[in-house]
C-alpha cells in the first residue's frame, strides 16, 4: 500500500501469542517499558500491538468502540501517549466482520470510517484487521473499505491484513495493506512453525517494500520449541522478510531468548533495503537451502536440517544466484564470525537435527 509505511517489514510485539485475551493496560505498559529497558526498541522493535479483547462488548451511544473499563480504565489514547513518550508506536486490532474472532468485542464492518477516525484520534499507528464473523462477502470487498477509511483518517496507520491466506491475500494485498497473512494461526510447536514457513514461501515473489507476506507472529520464548528450533523460526522469518512481531512476555524473558530476538545481524537481513523475500532454492528430503539477495550484491543463506540426523548441506552458487567463479567471504550470523577462507562455487556445512546455519555471502572485489 502506498502510504509510505512498511518500506521494511514491521518490527515490534503483539499480545496474542502469549497473553491471548488476558490483557490489560498494565501488561501493555510493562511491555513498552521492557522493549526500551532490554534495548529491543533500539534494534527496531517499535510497534506495541494490542490484539483481540481490548474493547467493551458494545459500542457507546455515539457508535464508537470503547476500551474495556475493567482492563483498560485509562483508555487507549492515554496508552498511546504513554507508548509515544517512549519513542514507540501503538497498534490495535479490529475485524472486517460483526464481531472479532474472540466474539468479545464488535468488529468494524459497516463502521469503517467511524472506527478509523477513532483510531486516528487516539494516536494509533498500526491496525491488525481480522476476518472472523463477517457477512460472507469476499474479503476483497470488505478490506479495501478500511483501507480507504484509514487513508481518510488523517493519520498514517500501518495496515495489517489478517485474512489467514484463504482467498490468497498475497495476490491482492499489495494495493490494500502493508502486510497480509498467508497462513492460519501459528502455534508454539515445530510442525506448526515449519508449515507456516512453507506456506508463506510460495508467495515470495509478491512481497516487496510497502507490502509483506506474513506467516504469523513469533513464538520465540513461549517455551514449546528447543533453542535450535527457535533459531530456525527467527532465521526463516528474518530471511523471508516477515514481520518480526515478538509474541512472548518481553518483561520476563531469558538470556537465551534475548540472544535470538536481539541478534542484530539476523535483524539486518530482515530489514535490508532491497526488500526481497528469500526462497527455498534447493530441497533434498529434509535438507533445505533458503536464499535471497541483499543490497550490495550480497546473498543471505539459511541451511536448514528438518530431519533427525546431523548432516552436511551444500549451497551451490547456481542455486543461490551467484556467478560460478565468484569468491565470497562468509559471515556466520549466529556465531558472529567471518570465516578465514574464501569460498568459490559452493559452501558446505554440517547442520544438526532441527537446526540451521545462517550466513551472509559477500563477493570479494
Ligand atoms: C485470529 C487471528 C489471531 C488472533 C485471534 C484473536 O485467530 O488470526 O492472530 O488475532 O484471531 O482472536
Amino acid at each position: 500500500l502506498s502510504n509510505g509505511l512498511g518500506s521494511t517489514p514491521p518490527m515490534g510485539w503483539n499480545s496474542w501469542n502469549h497473553f491471548a485475551c488476558n490483557i490489560n493496560e498494565k501488561t501493555i505498559k510493562k511491555t513498552a517499558d521492557a522493549l526500551v529497558s532490554t534495548g529491543l526498541s533500539k534494534l527496531g522493535y517499535i510497534y506495541v500491538n494490542i490484539d483481540d479483547c481490548w474493547a467493551e462488548s458494545s459500542r457507546d451511544k455515539k457508535g464508537s468502540l470503547v476500551a474495556k473499563k475493567s482492563t483498560f480504565p485509562s483508555g487507549i489514547k492515554a496508552l498511546a501517549d504513554y507508548v509515544h513518550r517512549k519513542g514507540l508506536k501503538l497498534g490495535i486490532y479490529s475485524d472486517a466482520g460483526y464481531y472479532t474472532c474472540s466474539k468479545k468485542q464488535p468488529g468494524s464492518l459497516g463502521h469503517e470510517e467511524h472506527d478509523a477516525k477513532t483510531f486516528a484520534s487516539w494516536g494509533i499507528d498500526y491496525l491488525k484487521y481480522d476476518n472472523c464473523n463477517n457477512d460472507f462477502s469476499k474479503p476483497t470487498r470488505r478490506y479495501p473499505v478500511m483501507t480507504r477509511a484509514l487513508m481518510n483518517s488523517g493519520r498514517p496507520i500501518f495496515f495489517s491484513l489478517c485474512e489467514w491466506g484463504d482467498l490468497h491475500p498475497a495476490l491482492w494485498g499489495y494495493n490494500v495493506g502493508n502486510s497480509w497473512r498467508t497462513t492460519n494461526d501459528i502455534s508454539d510447536n515445530w510442525d506448526s512453525m515449519v508449515s507456516r514457513a512453507d506456506q508463506n514461501e510460495v508467495y515470495a515473489d509478491l512481497a516487496r517494500p510497502g507490502g509483506w507476506n506474513d506467516p504469523d507472529m513469533l513464538e520465540v520464548g513461549n517455551g514449546g520449541m528447543t533453542k535450535d528450533e527457535y533459531i530456525i523460526h527467527f532465521s526463516i522469518w528474518a530471511i523471508s522478510k516477515a514481520p518480526l512481531l515478538i509474541g512472548c512476555d518481553v518483561s520476563n524473558t531469558t538470556k537465551e531468548v534475548m540472544e535470538i530476538i536481539a541478534n542484530k545481524e539476523v535483524i539486518a537481513v530482515n530489514q535490508d533495503k532491497l526488500g526481497v523475500q528469500a526462497k527455498k532454492v534447493r530441497m533434498e528430503g529434509d535438507l533445505e537451502v533458503w536464499a535471497g539477495p541483499l543490497s550490495n550484491y550480497r546473498v543471505a543463506v539459511v541451511l536448514l536440517n528438518r530431519g533427525a540426523l546431523r548432516t552436511s548441506i551444500i549451497a551451490h552458487w547456481d542455486d543461490i544466484g551467484l556467478p560460478p567463479n565468484i569468491a565470497v567471504t562468509v559471515r556466520d550470523l549466529w556465531k558472529h564470525k567471518t570465516q578465514k577462507t574464501k569460498f568459490v562455487g559452493n559452501l558446505t556445512a554440517t547442520v544438526d537435527s532441527h537446526a540451521c546455519k545462517m550466513y551472509i555471502l559477500k563477493p570479494v572485489s
